[in-house]
C-alpha cells in the first residue's frame, strides 16, 4: 500500500486534493467527417483559441491500426527489463530518443510514474531503427503505417488553424519547416499505482512541440488545467486526442493556446498512451509567423532554434 516518499507529491499536486469534482466540461470533439467544412474549421479553431486540446473522431486513422499500434506497444512494455534496455536510451545521449525507466527527479525531487519510449518516426531520414523494438516482430511495419495516418491528419488540422489565421492552407505547416519537420512516438507506460491519490504519471507540463496527436488506452487519466481547475478528460474510443504545443502558440503569435496537463495513475490498471509530437528540426528558428505581426499587433515571441 506504500509508495517511496519521493512519488508522493505536494499538496499542490496531489490528483486526491487538485482534481475539480463538480461539473465538468467536455473537451471539445470534433467530428472531421462532417461535409460542412467552414464549421469543421471553426470548431478545431475555435478549440484551439479556448481549450489548446480537443479531441477528432472520424479521423481517416483506420480503427485496426490504432488497434494494432496500441497491440506492438503494449508487448513491448511486457517484455523482461533487460529485452526494453535493448532500445535504452543511452547515458551519453544528448537526444532523447530511447527507452527510458529511471526517470530523473523533477525540481521539487518528485518522480514521475512512468516508463516511456521515444523514437521518430517521420521524416525517413531522421527515423533510428536502433531505437525501435526489434520485438513483437511487427512492431516496425505498423509504426511505419501509422507514421502515414499521422502526417496525413497533422497536416490536415494545420491547414485548419492556418486558415483560422487568415493565412494560406500550408503557413503553419511551413512554419513548423514544411517537410523536414519531425515526427516522435512516445509511448508512455504507467503501471498500476497503490496510491493513485498521492502519485502523478506525467507532471503539470505544457508540450513542447507544434502539436501532439495522442491515442491512449482504454484506461483514463489525462487532466487539463482550465479556468484554474484540474478536470478529468473523457475518454473517447478510437478518438485522436490534438494538444496545441508550445510552438503552435509562438507561429500563431499567442492566438492559440498550449494545454497545460497532466496525467493521473489508476489503482488496478496499467495505462497507456501513444503521442506523437509534430516538431521543428533542431535548429529550425521559430517565432511569431511574420505576416501575423506588425505595428498593431506586436510579436509576443521572441524568434528562437528550436
Ligand atoms: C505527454 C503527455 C498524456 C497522456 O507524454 O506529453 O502529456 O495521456 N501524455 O499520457
Ligand atoms: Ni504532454
Amino acid at each position: 500500500e506504500a509508495i517511496p516518499f519521493e512519488f508522493i507529491r505536494s499538496e499542490k499536486e496531489q490528483p486526491a486534493i487538485t482534481t475539480f469534482r463538480g461539473p465538468t466540461p467536455a473537451i471539445p470533439v470534433v467530428d472531421l467527417s462532417n461535409p460542412d467544412e467552414e464549421s469543421v474549421l471553426r470548431a478545431v479553431v475555435k478549440a484551439s483559441e479556448e481549450w489548446g486540446i480537443f479531441q477528432v473522431v472520424n479521423h481517416g486513422i483506420p480503427t485496426e491500426l490504432i488497434r494494432r499500434l496500441q497491440e506492438v506497444g503494449r508487448k513491448f512494455f511486457e517484455l523482461p527489463s533487460s529485452e526494453k534496455e535493448s532500445v535504452a536510451k543511452p547515458v551519453d545521449s544528448k537526444d532523447i530518443e530511447g527507452y527510458g525507466t529511471k526517470l530523473q527527479k523533477d525540481l521539487e525531487g518528485k518522480k514521475a510514474w512512468v516508463d516511456h519510449l521515444f523514437h521518430r518516426i517521420w521524416p525517413p531520414s531522421c527515423v533510428n531503427y536502433r531505437f525501435w523494438p526489434k520485438n513483437p516482430p511487427e512492431y516496425r511495419e505498423v509504426n511505419e503505417e501509422y507514421a502515414l495516418h499521422v502526417k496525413k491528419l497533422s497536416e490536415t488540422l494545420l491547414g485548419f488553424l492556418s486558415e483560422g489565421l487568415g493565412l494560406r492552407r500550408d503557413a503553419l505547416k511551413e512554419g513548423l519547416g514544411g517537410e523536414t519537420a519531425e515526427y516522435m512516438m512516445k509511448i508512455n507506460y504507467y503501471p498500476p499505482c497503490p496510491r493513485p491519490d498521492l502519485a502523478l504519471g506525467v507532471p503539470a507540463h505544457t508540450d513542447l512541440s507544434g502539436i501532439t496527436l495522442l491515442v491512449p488506452n482504454e484506461v483514463p487519466g489525462l487532466q487539463v488545467f482550465k479556468d484554474d481547475h484540474w478536470f478529468d478528460a473523457e475518454y473517447i474510443p478510437s478518438a485522436v486526442i490534438v494538444h496545441i504545443g508550445d510552438q503552435i502558440l509562438r507561429l500563431s503569435n499567442g492566438k492559440y493556446k498550449n494545454v497545460l496537463h497532466r496525467t493521473t495513475v489508476d489503482k488496478e490498471k496499467t495505462r497507456m498512451s501513444w503521442p506523437v509530437f509534430l516538431e521543428p528540426h533542431r535548429e529550425m528558428i521559430v517565432g511569431p509567423l511574420p505576416e501575423l505581426t506588425g505595428d498593431d499587433n506586436p510579436p509576443k515571441y521572441k524568434p528562437f532554434a528550436f
